[in-house]
């Protein structure tokens, strides 16, 4: 079984209550769609904790850290990312930690294909920085040309908005299917959610598991308030990036 994470978002307490959900299951490999990075406060210590995972997608924020582009960020985002990369990078050839850190964001791949299977951040289309909301599933063309560019599963995140997007243009939140999909022989698109900065209402981190057969979205409790103080202890990063893990919007 794998257990797919994305956007954990320097959200460090989230990140190991997930991995703490994870360790108790039988997961055979963890894959990160991407945004390891960006928005929250424990850059480092977030890298550390995946940088031995074999599959790490490239993100539009660890895109964005690792070249210093961020113009088409807003603000808050591109201050966030600002401040990531100089933690990250300021006098890395001193430090060998850094350096391997810094390694780790340049190892990550744009796209991933796994058998039929399709991984990565955004769409297969453009993958670090095209989203796929819930109200595309109705834009035809849209939907046509991403599904005519994956063989079957497509999992992705970006969104921090769960679901599932079919080939008959409908979309499905984990609600509208008691968290769990069982795809059939028709393509899919399925967003796993996000660990560090859910935006579906629920504050708890999401991700998901699928073991061949189905797709299951899991939603773990960690210390909000923990990850929120960090943030707003940190001049760099807006409050309203704290503010907001606390509605989940
Ligand atoms: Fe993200």
């Amino acid at each position: 079984m794998i257990a797919f994470i994305s956007d954990i978002h320097s959200n460090l307490a989230a990140l190991e209550a997930v991995l703490g959900d994870i360790r108790a299951k039988k997961i055979d490999e963890i894959v990160c769609l991407g945004d390891v990075v960006g928005y929250g406060p424990d850059p480092e210590a977030c890298i550390d904790l995946l940088k031995d995972l074999k599959t790490v997608l490239l993100g539009n924020h660890d895109e964005a850290v690792l070249t210093g582009e961020a113009s088409d960020f807003n603000l808050r985002a591109r201050r966030a990312a600002d401040w990531t990369r100089q933690r990250l990078s300021d006098n890395i050839h001193n430090d060998p930690l850094k350096q391997e850190r810094w390694n780790f964001l340049e190892r990550m791949e744009s796209i991933r294909q796994e058998g039929n299977v399709t991984y990565v951040h955004g769409s297969p289309r453009n993958p670090t920085k095209e989203y796929v909301i819930p109200r595309d599933a109705t834009n035809h063309g849209k939907m046509k040309d991403i599904f005519d560019q994956i063989p079957h599963l497509c999992f992705g995140g970006h969104t921090h908005l769960p679901g599932v997007f079919t080939e008959k243009f409908e979309f499905f939140s984990p609600q509208d299917l008691h968290n769990i999909y069982i795809p059939d022989s028709s393509k899919a698109f399925v967003n796993i959610g996000s660990v560090g900065q859910p935006r579906d209402g629920d504050i708890r981190a999401c991700y998901a598991t699928y073991d061949g057969e189905s797709v299951v979205w899991r939603r773990v409790e960690y210390d909000v308030d923990k990850t929120v103080q960090k943030i707003h202890a940190i001049d760099a990063l807006d409050r309203s990036l704290g503010d907001r893990l606390l509605e989940g919007h």
